[in-house]
């Protein structure tokens, strides 16, 4: 196939087709998960857990993210590659630009930042130095100790309108794609709905544009607890690659998430 771009995902959206997100963090799976297809690969700050062994996402440093961006570059060809900027090296606009650039430099061709209208203008600031940006709303782990815990959010239906009205200020701002996580999929449909850009849903119901799932959660070997939106996509798979593929399928007929994996 041809080399995923900005491009590609608004075609795809415009044509209603489903996109495919899988987290990665090295180039032997960046390698398989193209050749399967996979849309966009995102080296996310959970690596902190599923790669390090570390109870959240917070001490992820941006050097990190860096070296894995660098290791997936290496083993991908054709896919987006997606980096997630860690906790804290995003408070101001040129501190972001300062971190956004180095994971760029390692190979990536769009970073992620999690948060609402607070990073109205950092999204400008990125966006207007060529660096595209993908928002995260709904449950952003790196906001664990303001949530207290890892809840559902956009439950209330001021909560929701605030999730809504996030999403409109950043896209305006800038940014090309949204991740949305954990959040009831009522509300997952109306920000898609608001949108003109594509969604990709974690928890956030079957109408997003697209989905998304951390690798070893969908791999069924995170030894941690498992959220009400992992599927296990090795069940019933003679290999990786099979799972991999099962994946990308049911995310492109619709069968994934199903009720039992949305709130
Ligand atoms: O870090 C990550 O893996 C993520 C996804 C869950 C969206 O941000
Ligand atoms: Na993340």
């Amino acid at each position: 196939r041809k080399s995923v771009t900005g491009h590609t995902l608004t075609a795809l959206y415009n044509r209603h087709e489903k996109i495919t997100m899988l987290t990665c963090y090295d180039a032997s799976f960046a390698s398989l998960m193209d050749q399967c297809g996979v849309e966009i690969l995102l080296i996310g700050d959970s690596l902190g857990m599923v790669c390090q062994g570390k109870d959240s996402t917070l001490p992820v440093s941006i050097e990190e993210v860096a070296y894995h961006t660098e290791c997936v570059a290496r083993g991908n060809k054709t896919a987006m590659i997606v980096s997630d900027m860690p906790f804290g090296t995003y408070a101001t606009p040129e501190s972001a630009y300062d971190n956004a650039a180095e994971l760029i430099k390692a190979g990536a061709h769009m970073v992620k930042i999690e948060g609402g209208r607070w990073l109205e203008e950092t999204v400008r600031f990125l966006t207007e130095r060529a660096i595209p940006v993908c928002g995260h709303l709904g449950l952003t782990p790196q906001s664990v100790h303001q949530f207290g815990g890892y809840r559902v959010q956009g439950k209330t239906s001021e909560a929701a309108k605030r999730i809504i009205e996030d999403a409109e200020i950043l896209q305006n701002a800038g940014a090309s794609l949204f991740v949305l996580e954990a959040i009831p999929s009522t509300l997952g449909k109306e920000v898609t709905e608001a949108l003109s850009v594509p969604t990709i849903g974690i928890g956030a119901g079957p109408d997003c544009s697209g989905q998304v799932l951390v690798l070893h959660d969908m791999l069924n070997v995170y030894p941690g607890r498992k959220a009400r939106f992992v599927r296990n996509f090795m069940e019933g798979q003679p290999s990786i690659e099979e799972a991999i593929k099962a994946y990308i399928r049911a995310v492109k007929d619709g069968s994934f998430p199903a009720p039992e994996h949305c709130f």
